[in-house]
């Protein structure tokens, strides 16, 4: 009875009673249970089927069979089922099998849930740690109020190339900053532990190396050295292994020739081997069966051996492994052990999730009703939005407009969208359309009563129509400020949505230059999940600021920031190219032996002959209504032997009208190296808020820990000699000090 109550009480509190039961004793229900098990059961533990109104990629199963399947113990996972009904729904049938046990519910939550948040580079662009893990704290609660308990996210691939549209679910092109953006998601996923109400699992994806598509063309091959990969991919997964991610996801790619799915040295060698990661590994959508037309396998058959044999635990959406799985084992191809340990894999985060306890636990119309609109999520989600956006060009301050402007014009075809606020990755809801800030909306909340917001659409996202251009033309005419709202659709970038041109897309750079014509002075608002190029409106429109796409508040948020609510401080975080001739663009690329001096060198050294190397705004760029000085540099010495300190120390001073946050990054650069090394690398950043007229010392420590690099051998370790230390506003305006460290 004591025992009753305290359990009651413990998940009243939403407290941890499941998770603190001790490993050792899950370790033994996961053994008792396989003891129990056919050889059909355990595999069935391996497959996840999709629900079926929502889909997201090509879909295999028939609906019919799939709910006879989970009666007979044949699934072990769903994903795209959710809400608290539909998830009792389907529990109500897996409970019907013979061992009674439970579907696990995955989905993509990637930029939040009930309540959408900045596309993920838009989030990256804050290079906030403790807003994005409490973005994900929000997510998690949210998402597992629905009843999920495990989503596909973080995505942690690092991306240098713009084309590829998944760009926009990462943190951007550096691995330090996207590791350290990965770890803060899993934190706020996974919140005090597994078997908490309000943890989902995390699952770092997408093992590996799926930004290096070839050409940014999705699902292509990827061909690197294992030194690169060990450089610049790998280091945000092995970083959440030791973290304690609950799963991983393969990727779609080949790496080198083999497929990651079936890449035995990327799962079984390294993540479960030299990374002893203990917990399990989903497929990506189909990926097993896509083995196939890879040229890997010549049936599913083929590729359902080939990919348990290299690691993978369980098959998403392909049909592969209960299939051919069985029967693999039963002609001895494929050891039963392999099988074992995959069930196990899954059966444990199952047990460590509580589901064994209580199937139906995260599914509760009450919390379901408490976290869909919650006011305090939604008012985060505001802050955040706004803290996401990038202040890329400001003459003049034009920005942040009064609120007493008398007539502004919004123009453009974002600001009276609604759903597209959202971005790629969210999934839609009834109440959608009522719930979404609009950008009209924000920026008429704001604006003084007696002031006039017009509007006008001007042109469609991507197409040749020209007929709005005239009533757009005419409402700038009449306002004292145009606001432009342009850009690319919430559904250009994200999965599948690789762009070979990443301009305007339409005739939407042909509406702004039309509108400028006006002469009014006009503010410029960048909607994008990925890196556009817009050179003409950068070099001719006074004030413009990049805006992604900032979920359900996007609209108070960029009024926030337009009207001086909010002092905008994103950097960003990925290098903006001046054509897509320049891509893949990175900060941290090597020297060469021949490298330009500068844009206008182009003599036979390592540049174009007919464009510029520096990209147009480069890796961590961002301005702010006030200004930043920097002052009084200094490192603690200028000679270090083995294992000492660096404390790195600079000024910062608030010289301008505003409050602010600055983000001060370091970078190093390692002179002479065994193998070459970048002219810089981001080894810290501390996000600041310094009050107008303030000064603040920002202080750094390095250690020979952060001069450590992969050798052509793989080897991990630093080499003495000479090193540049580097603090300054972005990758591109630092000041620099030359230090000698010995070993
Ligand atoms: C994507 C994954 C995603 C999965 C499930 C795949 O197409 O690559 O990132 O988690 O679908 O929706």
């Amino acid at each position: 009875m004591k025992k009753k109550c305290l359990l009651v009480l413990f998940s009243a509190l939403g407290i941890g009673a499941y998770a603190q039961k001790s490993q050792k004793t899950i370790d033994q229900k996961v053994s008792e249970l396989l003891s129990k098990m056919t050889l059909e059961e355990k595999v069935g533990q391996l497959v996840q089927y999709s629900g079926f109104e929502y889909a997201t990629g090509p879909q295999n199963s028939n609906s019919a069979t799939v709910l006879e399947e989970i009666k007979k113990g044949k699934v072990g996972s769903m994903l795209n089922v959710f809400g608290a009904q539909e998830t009792i729904a389907f529990q109500k049938l897996a409970l019907q099998s013979r061992l009674k046990i439970p579907l696990l519910f995955g989905q993509d939550v990637v930029h939040g849930y009930r309540t959408t948040f900045p596309v993920n580079l838009g989030q990256a662009a804050s290079w906030d740690l403790g807003l994005i893990e409490k973005s994900e704290r929000i997510a998690a609660t949210e998402a597992s109020a629905y009843g999920i308990h495990w989503t596909f996210a973080p995505m942690v691939d690092i991306g240098r190339d713009p084309r590829w549209g998944r760009v926009m679910e990462g943190s951007g092109e550096d691995t330090y900053l996207g590791t350290h953006i990965g770890l803060a998601r899993i934190r706020g996923f996974q919140g005090k532990g597994l078997g908490n109400l309000d943890a989902i699992m995390a699952c770092a994806k997408h093992f590996a190396a799926y930004g290096a598509a070839v050409g940014g063309r999705d699902y292509n091959s990827v061909d690197m050295s294992l030194r690169q990969l060990y450089e610049t991919y790998l280091p945000p997964f092995k970083a959440a292994a030791e973290a304690g991610v609950a799963t991983f996801m393969n990727s779609f790619n080949d790496i080198n020739g083999i497929p990651a799915t079936a890449n035995q040295y990327i799962q079984r060698e390294l993540l479960k081997g030299k990374w002893n990661y203990q917990g399990f590994v989903v497929s990506d959508w189909g990926s097993i069966g896509e083995m196939v037309p890879h040229g890997y396998a010549k049936d599913s058959k083929e590729a359902a051996e080939k990919a348990i044999l290299a690691g993978s635990d369980m098959d998403m959406e392909s049909r592969s492994y209960m299939a051919a799985l069985p029967q693999l084992v039963q002609e001895g191809k494929v050891d039963i052990k392999l099988i074992d340990d995959a069930a196990r894999r899954i059966l444990i985060k199952k047990f460590e999730m509580g589901l064994f306890d209580d199937p139906f636990r995260f599914s509760s119309d009450k919390r379901q009703k408490e976290q869909t609109n919650n006011p305090e999520n939604r008012k985060f989600g505001r802050e955040f939005g706004a803290k996401s956006i990038v202040l890329l060009k400001n003459q003049n301050n034009l920005l942040p407009i009064s609120r007493s402007t008398k007539t502004v014009a919004l123009i453009g075809p974002f600001g009276k969208e609604t759903v597209a606020n959202h971005g790629f990755w969210s999934i839609s809801f009834k109440d959608d359309n009522q719930r979404i800030i609009t950008q009209y909306e924000g920026i008429k909340n704001q604006l003084d009563k007696n002031s006039t917001l017009l509007y006008a659409k001007g042109c469609n996202v991507d197409d040749q129509d020209k007929s709005m251009f005239a009533e757009a033309v005419e409402t700038a005419k009449k306002a004292d400020i145009v606001i432009m709202t342009l850009g690319e659709g919430p559904a250009m970038s994200g999965e599948a949505k690789s762009r070979s041109n990443i301009h305007f897309s339409g005739v939407q750079e042909d509406l702004l230059k039309e509108i400028a014509k006006t002469g009014k002075p006009i503010v410029l608002m960048v909607n994008a999940g990925r890196p556009l190029v817009f050179n003409w409106a950068a070099d001719h429109i006074p004030a413009i600021m990049y805006t992604w796409w900032l979920g359900t508040e996007a609209g108070n948020s960029i009024a926030d920031v337009l009207f001086g609510t909010v002092n905008p401080g994103g950097k960003l975080p990925m290098s903006f190219p001046r054509t897509e001739g320049q891509i893949p663009i990175y900060y941290n690329h090597y020297n060469t032996g021949r490298p330009a001096k500068n844009n206008t060198d182009r003599n036979y050294v390592s540049a174009y002959i007919d464009l510029d190397n520096d990209p147009k705004y480069p890796f961590g760029y961002g301005l702010s209504y006030t200004q930043f000085k920097y002052s009084d540099f200094t490192v603690s010495s200028s000679n270090l032997k083995g294992n000492q300190t660096l404390d790195v120390n600079v000024k910062v001073s608030n010289m301008g009208k505003y409050d602010g946050e600055e983000v001060v990054q370091l970078y190093i650069r390692d002179l002479v190296g065994k193998v070459v090394r970048p002219v810089k690398e981001l080894k810290g950043f501390k996000k600041v808020m310094i009050k107008k007229g303030e000064t603040q010392t920002i202080n750094f420590k390095l250690t020979p820990e952060d001069l450590k690099f992969y050798d052509d051998e793989l080897n991990y370790d630093w080499e003495g000699g000479e090193f540049d230390i580097m603090v300054g506003t972005s990758s591109q305006e630092v000041q620099t000090k030359r230090i000698n460290w010995i070993k």
